[in-house]
């Protein structure tokens, strides 16, 4: 039987963002990491020998810098085929592609999850998000839907992927989005009961309702470094899952990292990279897409939070030496947390101090187990 390490026994479980494009970070120094294949294949290497559960692959058809082609916000790698990719050069870490419902039909989604499921050997997962970029969704001649809307046609879209993952007998499907004569797949993804691993990062009511509902892992932003209200965050979701829909879900965060030898040293960075060196146009482009098309903060927040998105794209930052950044993951996984994804401004350099510095301490705090590549599956 597989066992997905999204399922193993770490009580804090680690992973990587978006290294198929720019990571979170918005700024203009020129460390900041670039989605060479190169760099993906050395940093997905890193993660996994680490024994990082997730390599998380975004996805963006188009920057949101209008006019600006070539800005960073819009050179992403396609996250499927990367995903693909990533998987033949690792073999513990699982690969995360990431849809929305109208790039892609779900009878193409559920062959291609099906393909990098058999190739990975049983470590993909699937996020599926709603959209909030305007100019990429027009693109394929679908006008973004009003924002609640967009979840409900998410939802007929999973309905429709699950269903081609798991039924052998040929399907007819009549939705408001989709009508499927004779569905079918095959062949079948290697993971089955449970199937391939959902994650969704709605932020939104509406967002939170489906990601309860349809994910196994849920994504919270967030707000503060206060245990009680990071475990009022966090219970919200594990509470509302249950009581609503009878299911146990993960809720995992994300956060850029910026470690140094001093707590000093690392606030010098972040003002660095994040202040004096922000890429300002991108934060204001990405800030206003987000108001005009989530509801995932207020308008005052997407103001203050302004260092947050220059840094890693509004994650609560992980600042720090290594004992502050353990103490804030501790501090998290007490709150109730199951895992983080993490970015770093240049992920190379970020990786090494993390995996060399805070993974042990981790470890010696019983959050999570220490990993011995050589004993691994496939090894
Ligand atoms: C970890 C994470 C990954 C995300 N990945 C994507 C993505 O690949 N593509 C995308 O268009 N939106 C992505 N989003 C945005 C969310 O799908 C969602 O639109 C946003 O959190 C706002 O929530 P809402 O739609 O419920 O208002 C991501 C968000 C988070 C937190």
């Amino acid at each position: 039987m597989i066992q997905n390490p999204l399922f193993n026994s770490n009580k804090l479980k680690l992973g990587i963002f978006g290294t198929n494009g720019k990571g979170g970070a918005q700024t203009l120094v020129p460390e900041a990491y670039k989605p060479t294949w190169e760099n993906a294949v050395h940093t997905a290497q890193f993660a996994d020998r680490a024994g990082f559960e997730a390599i998380v692959a975004y996805a963006r058809w188009k920057g949101y810098m209008r006019g600006r082609p070539e800005h960073a916000s819009g050179i992403v790698l396609d996250p499927f085929t990367f995903s693909a990719g990533i998987s033949q050069v690792t073999s513990y870490s699982t690969v995360f592609a990431t849809s929305h419902a109208p790039s892609f039909h779900p009878l193409a989604v559920a062959k291609q999850c099906a393909t990098i499921d058999i190739m990975s050997k049983g470590r993909f997962a699937l996020n599926v998000v709603g959209g909030w970029n305007k100019p990429e969704l027009e693109m394929f001649g679908a006008p973004l839907k009003e924002h609640d809307k967009r979840y409900d046609h998410l939802e007929e879209w999973l309905k429709i992927v699950k269903k081609l993952w798991a039924e052998v007998e040929e399907f007819d499907f009549e939705g408001d989005f989709y009508q499927v004569k004779e569905g079918m797949s095959m062949p079948k993804p290697l993971q089955q009961s449970p199937s391939i691993p959902i994650m969704s990062a709605g932020g939104s009511p509406r967002g939170r309702r489906f990601a309860c509902e349809h994910a196994d892992m849920c994504f919270v932003m967030l707000r503060s470094d206060d245990l009680a209200s990071c475990k009022k965050q966090i219970d919200e979701y594990k509470d509302y899952a249950m009581t609503e829909f009878g299911r146990k879900v993960q809720v995992w965060t994300y956060a850029p990292v910026v470690q140094r030898e001093t707590r000093k040293a690392a606030e010098d960075y972040l003002r660095y990279f994040a202040v004096d060196k922000a890429d300002n146009e991108s934060v204001d482009a990405w800030t206003a897409g987000l108001r005009e098309q989530t509801q995932i903060m207020s308008k005052e927040e997407l103001l203050e939070f302004r260092t947050r998105f220059a840094a890693g794209a509004g994650g609560s930052i992980l600042l720090g030496t290594a004992d502050d950044i353990a103490n804030t993951l501790e501090m998290y996984s007490e709150a109730g947390l199951d895992g983080a994804l993490l970015t770093w401004v240049d992920f190379a350099d970020g990786i090494n101090r993390f995996t060399g510095d805070v993974l042990p301490m981790l470890e010696r705090r019983n959050l999570r187990r220490p990993f011995d590549a050589a004993s691994r599956p496939g090894a």
